[in-house]
């Protein structure tokens, strides 16, 4: 902590050696623990996202940083004419929720392979990208 307030940088890189995600990628342990965190956080939220915005008008839903899919699977049982695309690190993939209108995606080329309009759910790592409702 005190690197980090001291220097702005990454406290985790200096203390292991690598940035975080690179840290969970590497330690399974740490990135269960990680997902049943973001599993808890999720418990509260979780509904209030998926109730707060009309995601039926969308064709075709994005989670960018979305870990494990709860938040994109909740939406997607509440829009039953949407398709949704789960995007996060390889390493998540074995245990994201599945979902039938559900694709996961870990490449870069999820632009390439996406043929419909898309719109983003914001999340930590990307901000919000939403229209207007
Ligand atoms: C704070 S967690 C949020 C997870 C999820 N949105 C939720 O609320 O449960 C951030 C997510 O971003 C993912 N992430 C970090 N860097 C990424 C990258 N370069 N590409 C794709 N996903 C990334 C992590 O693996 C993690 O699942």
């Amino acid at each position: 902590m005190e690197y980090a307030v001291k220097t702005g940088g990454p406290s985790v890189r200096k203390t292991f050696g690598y940035y975080f995600w690179e840290l969970l990628r590497r330690n399974p342990q740490a990135s269960a623990a990680m997902n049943g965190a973001m599993r808890s956080a999720s418990v509260a939220m979780t509904p209030a996202v998926t109730a707060a915005y009309k995601w039926s008008q969308f064709p075709v839903i994005a989670d960018v940083g979305g870990g494990i899919g709860t938040q994109l699977v909740s939406i997607l049982d509440a829009s039953p004419g949407s398709k949704g695309i789960l995007f996060d690190k390889p390493h998540l993939r074995a245990e994201s929720i599945s979902h039938d209108r559900m694709e996961a995606v870990i490449s870069t080329s999820l632009c390439r392979q996406v043929q419909m309009p898309t719109y983003f759910v914001g999340s930590s790592m990307t901000g919000t990208m939403l229209p207007q409702q």
